[in-house]
């Protein structure tokens, strides 16, 4: 066991934290406050291959590991997790998906602009009544022979507006339950789909959260990804390497708060001295270093797994749980180490304590990580 990068690592995270530093900084508070799309920052990931980090470089991809992953994910979410988060679903929910189930045919339409960061892909999988019950799924994929007939709604779709492809999971054969389910391939402009209005929310604000309606779409059925009423495993299959992404990205919130809280601990003093003397503050400053450290420990482990093709169910949904949960408490005690500061805009700490609920809630709450771990360990 190494616990120790290779070089190509180093060089790929410091890339991730000069990108984070320079393009992604300036302007990261107006775009919260405003919720504004990072349109041109992520043109720019797109450029530096961060887009599709995973994917083979013959679909346009940069073919790297899952370990450069979690790593650029991380420096990203140190500053922007709005940002992060449409560079988490592109690349783990929706090339990924293409990349292991879709055929040749669709990877050249659809995988290769994407792996290229020419486009931006959705993952739509939540409705207004099947969030945690995934199950439940009420969109309607009706088979008409040459296509499918897509009827219905979709909730709490990242990229909702900014994206171009979406990978859509509705319901064929509802007498076979799950097995009944399809994932189809939907391009914006089809006609009948229409983009609902945008979610005005806590936080991650500069991404843009959409429903999607759809109303007698038809997609043809060479858009199905996959074998008839694959469709729900597909999805499950998908979340189990998204959930390691957004793990990265719960971490690099706690880290870039833990960051900024010890920065302001070591300069702003009272009581005639910098305040990470003040034994209350330094201790607080050793539990979000070790929380974030075994968090960082169980993201990359889940990471490793997946590179090396074992099985990482547990792993991720492990790793999702514990950095989520760490993240929200340590961007909580940073806002209080900067006391009055940390509750304005300008100290960024307060964004990202708002950004961190996030990570308890999509791909999957901390309850649904629970379901999924202890089946992992009863089975
Ligand atoms: N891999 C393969 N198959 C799986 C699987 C997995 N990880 N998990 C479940 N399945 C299969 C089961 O084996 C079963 O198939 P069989 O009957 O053939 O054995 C089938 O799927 C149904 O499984 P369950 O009976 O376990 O289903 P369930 O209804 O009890 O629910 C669940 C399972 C884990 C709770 C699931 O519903 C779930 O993960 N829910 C949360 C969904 C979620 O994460 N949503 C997030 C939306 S995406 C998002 O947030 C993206 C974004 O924008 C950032």
């Amino acid at each position: 066991m190494q616990f120790q990068f290779t070089e190509e690592h180093l060089m790929i995270q410091q890339a991730a934290r000069d990108f984070a530093q320079t393009e992604l900084k300036p302007g990261v508070i107006e775009r919260d406050e405003h919720q504004k799309f990072p349109a041109a920052q992520i043109k720019k990931l797109g450029e530096l291959g961060f887009m599709g980090m995973m994917v083979d470089p013959k679909y346009n991809g940069a073919g790297m590991d899952v370990i450069s992953y979690v790593l650029v994910m991380e420096e990203l979410s140190k500053i922007d997790a709005s940002a992060s988060v449409v560079v988490s679903v592109n690349n783990s929910l929706v090339c990924f998906g293409l990349e292991t189930y879709a055929n040749e045919e669709q990877k050249e339409k659809y995988l290769k602009p994407l792996a290229a960061g020419e486009k931006i892909g959705a993952f739509c999988l939540s409705e207004p009544e099947a969030g945690s019950d995934a199950t439940s799924q009420h969109t309607t994929a009706e088979d008409m022979g040459d296509y499918y007939l897509l009827n219905g709604t979709k909730n709490w779709i990242t990229n909702g507006n900014s994206a171009s492809i979406y990978l859509v999971i509705a319901q064929t054969h509802p007498e076979k339950g799950h097995k009944g389910i399809n994932a189809l391939i939907i391009e914006k402009g089809m006609e009948g789909f229409t983009v609902g209005l945008k979610e005005n929310k806590l936080g991650i604000r500069g991404s843009d959260t959409h429903s999607l309606m759809f109303s007698d779409v038809k997609v043809p059925k060479a858009n199905r990804i996959g074998k008839d009423g694959f469709g729900f495993k597909f999805a499950m299959k998908t979340l189990e390497g998204g959930r390691i992404g957004i793990a990265a990205q719960a971490l690099g919130i706690a880290s870039g708060a833990f960051e900024l809280a010890t920065q302001y601990a070591k300069e702003r003093k009272t009581f005639g001295k910098p305040i990470s003397e003040h034994q209350s503050i330094a201790f607080k400053l050793a539990d979000m270093a070790t929380e974030i450290e075994a968090a960082r420990l169980m993201v990359l482990k889940a990471a490793w797994l997946k590179d090396q093709g074992l099985p990482y169910a547990q792993a991720s949904s492990m790793a999702k749980l514990f950095a989520s949960e760490v993240a929200m408490k340590t961007t909580v005690e940073a806002v209080q180490i900067h006391g009055g500061y940390g509750f304005v805009k300008e100290f960024h700490v307060e964004r990202l304590m708002r950004d961190a609920k996030i990570t308890q809630i999509y791909e999957g709450t901390s309850e649904i990580q629970k379901v999924v771990i202890s089946r992992e360990i009863l089975k």
